[in-house]
C-alpha cells in the first residue's frame, strides 16, 4: 500500500478497510487500493452541521403559471415547442440511477411490470409517453438514460431484449453516474466484502456531471440539442419533452423550467417551489414553517403551493456554466448491507449509515430563472415509490386507469 494511501486511512480514521488486506491477492490489493486512492475525502466534512445545505436564505413564494393560463395559451407554446423538437433541440434525459429501495424490488425500477392482466413495464410506460410526443412532432426526441453502476447491464439488456419498446435505438443513449462510499454512524466507512468498500449511487444530483464524464454532452451538442428535459423513472404519467412545457419555457425567455402540481394539503411532503434569495429554489416540506405553509395571498391561495414532481427543462448552455460548481452534499441516514471486521455479512432492518447524495434540486437553485408550469395532478402524477400506501403500485395502477389505460 502507498504510504499516501496509509496516511489518508490514519488520518481520517480508517484503518479497518485493511483489515483483510495481507490476505488478498495482488489484482484484489490493487483494486482496494484504487477505491481509496480515487475517494472523495471531502465527504467526512460535510457531516458537521454547518457544512451541510441545510440552511436556507431569504425565502419567498414564486406562484405558477397556472393550468388555466396555459390553456389559454396552448395551442402557442405547442406549436413553439413542436419547432424545437422538429429543430432536435430537445432531449429527454430518464433518471434511472437510483436503487429504489422504498419500492422492494430486486430489479431497476424500470423493469417493474406495473400491468395486472398484461405487461406494462415503467420502462415501457415512459417510452409510450415519449412516442406520442415523437409521433405528433415527426421527428426523433434523443433519449438518454442514466443508470449506475448496480443496474447498468440490467437497465440495457431489459430495453434491448424489449426491443426499446419501440424506440429508435439510434436515438437512445446509456450513460453510468458517479457512486460514493457509505458509512456507519460512527463515520467508519463500510465494506461491501473483503476487497470492495460500500458505493452506492451519488443521487441524482450528480447528472450532468455524469453526462459530461460520459461524453453525452459532446454527442448532444453535435446533434443540435439545446435542452434537456430530465425526469424520474417513477413517474407513469408524465409528458415527457411535452411540446407545451418546452414552448412555454422558450416564450417565457426562462432558462429552466419545472413541473409542478398545486398540493393536496398545505402540510403535503414534497418540495415546493420558491425563490431563495431572488433565485429560483425548492423548500422541502420539513423546512417549512406552519406559519408558511398555511400563508395566503390576496386571493386566498396559499402562497406556497406548488410542489415539484421531478419533471425539469434545462437550457444545455447554462448547465454548462455550472458545470463546475460543487454541488452541495446531502447526507442521509439509511440501511446499508455490510461485512464486518470479523468478516460477517450483514444485512440490517433499521438505518445504520449515511449515503451521500447531491440532488437536483440544487440544480435548479443554480439557474437564474425558472418557469413553474403547473400540470393536473391527476393527470400527470403517478410516482410508483413506495409497495403499499401513498405513492405507491395500487395508487400508480389506479390512476393509470382513471387515463383510459388498460393494466
Ligand atoms: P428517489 O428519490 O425516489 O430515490 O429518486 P431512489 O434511490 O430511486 O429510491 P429510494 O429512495 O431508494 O426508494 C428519484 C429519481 O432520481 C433517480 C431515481 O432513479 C428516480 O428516477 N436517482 C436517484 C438517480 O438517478 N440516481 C440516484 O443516485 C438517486
Amino acid at each position: 500500500m502507498k504510504k499516501e494511501n496509509l496516511e489518508l486511512l490514519e488520518k481520517y480514521g480508517q484503518t479497518h478497510l485493511l483489515r483483510f488486506y495481507e490476505k488478498l491477492d495482488e489484482q484484489k490489493k490493487d483494486a482496494l487500493e484504487k477505491q481509496i486512492e480515487n475517494l472523495d475525502w471531502g465527504l467526512f466534512s460535510c457531516l458537521d452541521s454547518d457544512s451541510t445545505p441545510s440552511n436556507k436564505g431569504n425565502i419567498a413564494p414564486l406562484g405558477a403559471l397556472s393550468v388555466d393560463e396555459i390553456e389559454k395559451k396552448r395551442e402557442e407554446y405547442t406549436q413553439t415547442g413542436l419547432e424545437a423538437i422538429r429543430a432536435g433541440k430537445v432531449a429527454a434525459l430518464l433518471l434511472a440511477g437510483g436503487q429504489g429501495t422504498r419500492l422492494g424490488y430486486a430489479g431497476p425500477k424500470g423493469t417493474f411490470n406495473i400491468g395486472v392482466e398484461r405487461e406494462l413495464y415503467i420502462f415501457e410506460q415512459l417510452i409510450r409517453n415519449t412516442l406520442e410526443v415523437v409521433e405528433q412532432a415527426g421527428a426523433w426526441v434523443p433519449f438518454f438514460v442514466m443508470t449506475s453502476e448496480k443496474n447498468h447491464d440490467d437497465t440495457v439488456t431489459f430495453l434491448k431484449e424489449h426491443g426499446y419498446f419501440g424506440y429508435n435505438p439510434e436515438y437512445m443513449f446509456f450513460f453510468k453516474q458517479s457512486m460514493a462510499p457509505s458509512m456507519d454512524f460512527n463515520r467508519k466507512l463500510l465494506m461491501e466484502t473483503e476487497d470492495r468498500l460500500v458505493f452506492s449511487p451519488n443521487g441524482n444530483g450528480g447528472w450532468f456531471a455524469s453526462f459530461m464524464r460520459a461524453g453525452m454532452h459532446t454527442k448532444a451538442k453535435e446533434m443540435g440539442v439545446e435542452w434537456l428535459n430530465a425526469f424520474a423513472v417513477d413517474n407513469v404519467l408524465q409528458r415527457i419533452a411535452d411540446p407545451c412545457f418546452v414552448g412555454a419555457v422558450i416564450k417565457h425567455g426562462c432558462v429552466s423550467g419545472a413541473k409542478v402540481v398545486r398540493k393536496v394539503h398545505p402540510e403535503e411532503r414534497v418540495g415546493a417551489l420558491c425563490l431563495e434569495d431572488g433565485r429560483p429554489s425548492i423548500i422541502e416540506y420539513y423546512e417549512l414553517t406552519r406559519e408558511m405553509s398555511y400563508a395566503k395571498d390576496e386571493r386566498g391561495e396559499y402562497l406556497y403551493n406548488f410542489g415539484v414532481i421531478l419533471n425539469y427543462l434545462f437550457r444545455l448552455d447554462k448547465l454548462e456554466r455550472i458545470a463546475e460548481n460543487r454541488m452541495p452534499l446531502h447526507v442521509v441516514e439509511k440501511k446499508i448491507p455490510y461485512v464486518d471486521p470479523d468478516g460477517t455479512a450483514h444485512a440490517p432492518t433499521e438505518p445504520n449509515g449515511y449515503k451521500f447524495e447531491t440532488l437536483i434540486l440544487d440544480m435548479v437553485h443554480m439557474m437564474d430563472n425558472c418557469l413553474s408550469y403547473e400540470v393536473v395532478r391527476e393527470s400527470e402524477f403517478a410516482p410508483v415509490k413506495n409497495k403499499e400506501g401513498v405513492d405507491s403500485i395500487d395508487t400508480a395502477r389506479k390512476l393509470l386507469q382513471e387515463n383510459g389505460i388498460k393494466l
